[in-house]
């Protein structure tokens, strides 16, 4: 089958959703398909509220079957080029499966159940290594229901159902909108975000260890409560990030680049951090090196010179330890989710 999308009456229209308010498909097929970008969050002071979209792409189709009975399959198909064939075997492919969770909530809330859906995720961010695989897949099955469903759901109500599902919107909400978003979770449940521009000038290194680290395991060794001081700490360097960001002040984003709240207690599960922080220490480019996310992934920001030493340095010191990794300078992906056309 095969779904043609008209924006502003160009086919096969690759644009953000927000922007593709033309979008049509075909009645009979019912089929969408969605790419949905990875994501670093945190990214230092930013625990749960602070994250960027990274051009590493999971893709999400969503067809509604006409055969009645045939219920929810979930199929996961790794991308060839993918670095990680291990991470099917972690996707839950049934009901129990997060993308269910989010489809259900979507058709929950406009009073329908879904049934007889045929969910393909084809996966090319790498499972629980703090990328944003699970936000990926949450924010496509929603687009793509949304889309089937004539898009009962406007972009606060998926960031709402997204943030719901994945129990903070720092991943989702770059990956819904792209770029590097600033979130907060109001009291009623909506998201409020912004973004803001990420420096030309400055580099990022995703360095993704071989190992994985589930991130509910990760957050369990987080601490009920945190020490004020901490949180002080954590405070002053969110403010100092954004203004960093905005002056392009590399002296202060290398002050910025620290945290206090989930780091500190997370070192332990992610062999190999602690030691390239300190080799890192003195190289005059690097601004900072933070866990991405959950981790056990490290992001690295840095100015634009000898990113080959800064990786060759990553690398040895995990090969030090015997752990293999992909080293990746990415840009950020300033697009979130694209409905796209499918053909299979
Ligand atoms: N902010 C989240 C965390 C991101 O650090 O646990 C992981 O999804």
């Amino acid at each position: 089958m095969f779904v043609l999308y008209y924006c502003s009456n160009q086919v096969n229209c690759v644009k953000p959703l927000e922007l593709c308010i033309d979008a049509v498909f075909d009645e009979e097929d019912m089929k969408v398909s969605v790419k949905v970008p990875a994501t670093t969050a945190n990214l230092g002071p930013g625990f749960d509220c602070m994250g960027l979209a990274l051009p590493i792409y999971n893709t999400i189709t969503i067809e509604e079957t006409v055969l009645p009975g045939t219920g929810i399959e979930i199929n996961v198909i790794a991308d060839e080029n993918a670095a990680d064939e291990f991470s099917l075997e972690h996707v839950p492919m049934d009901e129990n499966s997060i993308i269910y969770k989010a489809v259900e909530l979507l058709y929950n809330s406009i009073g329908q159940t879904p049934s007889e859906l045929k969910i393909n995720i084809h996966s090319q961010i790498p499972v629980a290594r703090g990328l944003g695989s699970s936000a990926s897949v949450i924010v496509g099955g929603l687009l793509a229901a949304n889309e089937l469903l004539g898009r009962p759901a406007d972009e606060a109500a998926l960031l709402s159902i997204a943030t719901e599902v994945e129990g903070h919107p720092d991943n989702v909400t770059p990956a819904i909108v792209g770029g590097l978003t600033l979130t907060s979770s109001e009291d009623d449940g909506s998201i409020v975000y912004r973004k803001i521009d990420w420096p030309e000038e400055w580099s990022l290194t995703v360095c993704i260890p071989e190992y994985e680290l589930a991130t509910d395991i990760s957050r369990s060794v987080l601490p009920k409560e945190v020490p004020m001081q901490d949180a002080v700490y954590n405070a002053q360097r969110m403010g100092m990030f954004i203004q960093a960001v905005h002056t392009k002040d590399s002296a202060l984003m290398r002050l910025a680049l620290k945290d206090k709240l989930h780091q500190p207690y997370r070192m332990k599960l992610v062999p190999g951090l602690e030691k390239i922080i300190e080799n890192l220490k003195h190289e005059e480019n690097v601004l900072g090196c933070v866990l991405s996310g959950a981790g056990p992934s490290i992001l690295i920001v840095s100015e634009k010179n000898n990113l080959d030493r800064i990786k060759s340095i990553v690398r040895e010191t995990w090969n030090d330890l015997n752990v293999k990794a992909e080293i990746l300078t990415l840009p950020v992906e300033k697009q979130g989710a694209q409905i796209i056309s499918h053909d299979e």
